[in-house]
């Protein structure tokens, strides 16, 4: 059992927001260099080990965290790692720490174009398979039930340290958001749940979450009408995509940084937080409520 991430009161969000605002330290999360896909692979892999598997297989981008957290933690587990590995962003130009760990702990690199991706996986799977590997495959960023898992249960730990009447996450390709939104459901149904959107819009992050509750929660019909998520997520805030940004995100992250000593990276969390700030500013309904937002990491791509 892996102790709560902790949970740190910031009198500078508090007075910007007029909120009682609080960050859930989840880049502390204490495998895989921390975030929220190190919570989420320490599941995953538990059951790869459950399945005997010696091989992981997965995809992803040259920035993405989950390889990282990933390649550190089945490297810790005895497991070896295949990534096939694409760029859906090359107008991001600066250069990932992520990557450069992976490279370090001995990654093997399947290199191919975004459309090539789905095929890519199925024949690296064969080919491992015909060497006589048990190989598992992990879908990109973590989605999955042990991943949907992992943040219903955050839900469960932020009640014991502060029952949130928000909770707010950066929301990509909504893994995290999904099990925040279960674990709401099951544990805490008069919390409310905000995912600010760094890169989609709402119609496709909609449907994405409907299925993952769908799958998680195994029924035929959505535990929550799509209008209902829709209100839970905020895509107004994506600076026109992914890795995207202006001097005004700049500036608001470079300020942050200056009044909280808080690492804010431009792709996920420091736009997150410009992106929820902003609607706290706008909206009065959480004055003097207990806000969480939910610190995913940063330094990485930082
Ligand atoms: C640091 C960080 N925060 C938040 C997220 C968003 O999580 P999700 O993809 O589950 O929406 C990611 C996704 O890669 C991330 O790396």
């Amino acid at each position: 059992m892996i102790e709560a991430t902790p949970l740190q009161y910031s009198q500078y969000l508090s007075s910007l927001t007029e909120t009682n605002f609080y960050l859930k330290r989840e880049d502390l999360f204490p495998e895989g260099g921390g975030g929220n896909k190190a919570r989420m692979i320490a599941l995953i892999l538990k059951k790869a080990k459950n399945q005997k598997a010696n091989y992981i297989v997965t995809a992803g981008g040259p920035h993405s965290n989950f390889n990282r957290a990933l390649a550190l933690m089945s490297k810790k587990m005895g497991f070896k790692l295949r990534i096939v590995l694409y760029d859906n962003n090359p107008h991001i130009h600066q250069e990932s720490l992520n990557k450069r760990i992976c490279d370090q702990a001995g990654v093997e690199y399947s290199i191919c174009t975004p459309d090539e991706v789905a095929q890519r996986i199925e024949e690296e799977i064969t080919k491992l398979k015909n060497a006589g590997e048990n190989a598992f495959f992990i879908y990109g960023g973590g989605k999955s039930h042990e991943g949907i898992k992992a943040y219903a249960e955050v839900v469960q730990e932020l009640n014991t340290q502060i029952n949130p009447d928000l909770i707010a996450t950066t929301f990509a390709t909504g893994t995290t958001f999904s099990g925040l939104l279960a674990g709401v459901q099951m544990y805490s149904p008069t919390t409310a749940l905000l995912g600010v959107s760094i890169a989609r819009k709402n119609e496709i992050s909609v449907p994405i979450v409907s299925n993952n509750l769908l799958e998680f929660f195994e029924l035929k019909t959505p535990p929550i009408s799509s209008f209902e998520i829709e209100d839970q997520i905020l895509d107004q805030y994506t600076f026109g995509g992914y890795g995207k940004s202006n001097k005004e995100l700049q500036d608001f992250i470079r300020e942050t940084m200056q009044n909280t000593g808080l690492i804010l990276d431009e792709i996920y969390v420091g736009k997150a937080l410009f992106g929820l700030t902003e609607h706290l500013k706008n909206n009065t309904k959480f004055n003097n409520k207990k806000v969480v937002f939910l610190l995913t990491g940063g330094i990485f791509n930082f």
